[in-house]
């Protein structure tokens, strides 16, 4: 089901300075001055935000950032948080597109990606999010011992992504293709937990190579 447009989602967004961020292309900063931790992570599409509301708590020590590129879906990001607040997520209102501008090289511990648009079309894949230009962002923003966690519904892409990373600086340092019948520590998005069911999930972390 499509999610209606909400006319008002930047202003309700604009409202909350002390947790969202509205990324301005044209005046890109950085962003790790908002963290309370010393210690970053990302998310990167984070829909309505499941997925980093029930990891932030279980990390206290670590500063989320979770990029959304639509207002509208974000806007549910920040009613979910309203919910059970957590000091150590910003919402990053924008494309991750951007992100290299938004924080120091190598500051970066772990960068998670989960269910990103696949984007099957051949002449869509610089769309993609694990796309070698945005791979080489990940792996200059990343410490030395930094990961990149992806999960997916989406085998093709799933794939597609493993072999990019090992192509860009990245070892695989583990793998499932069935993460619902792994012993992984999982914490569900709102994408898996409706698809679970009748898909296999198939997930990776990769870690950089320096
Ligand atoms: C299929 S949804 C998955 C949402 C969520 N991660 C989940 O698993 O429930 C992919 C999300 O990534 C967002 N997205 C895709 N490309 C993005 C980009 N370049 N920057 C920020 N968000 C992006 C989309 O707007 C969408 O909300």
């Amino acid at each position: 089901m499509r999610l209606r447009t909400d006319k008002a989602a930047h202003e309700k967004l604009a409202a909350r300075p002390e947790r969202v961020v509205i990324l301005d292309p044209d005046a890109l900063t950085q962003l790790d001055h908002v963290a309370t931790q010393s210690s970053l992570a990302l998310e990167i599409g984070c829909g309505k935000g499941g997925f980093i509301k029930e990891l932030a708590p279980h990390f206290p020590k670590t500063h989320f950032f979770a990029f959304e590129k639509f207002e509208t879906i974000l806007v549910k990001a920040l009613l979910k948080y309203d919910q059970s607040p957590s000091p150590n997520i910003t919402y990053v209102s924008g494309d991750a597109t951007h992100l290299a501008a938004c924080f120091k090289p190598l500051s970066i511990e772990d960068i998670y990606l989960n269910f990103s648009d696949p984007w099957p079309k051949a002449r869509h894949e610089k769309r993609r999010l694990t796309y070698p230009t945005q791979l080489t962002h990940y792996h200059q923003l990343l410490k030395a011992d930094g990961t990149l966690h992806l999960k997916t519904d989406n085998r093709s892409f799933f794939y597609y992504s493993l072999i990019a990373l090992q192509a860009n600086g990245f070892a695989i340092t583990d793998f499932t293709t069935d993460l619902s019948h792994s012993d992984w520590f999982n914490v569900p998005t709102e994408f898996e937990a409706r698809y679970t069911p009748t898909t296999p999930i198939h997930a990776l972390k990769a870690r950089k190579q320096v």
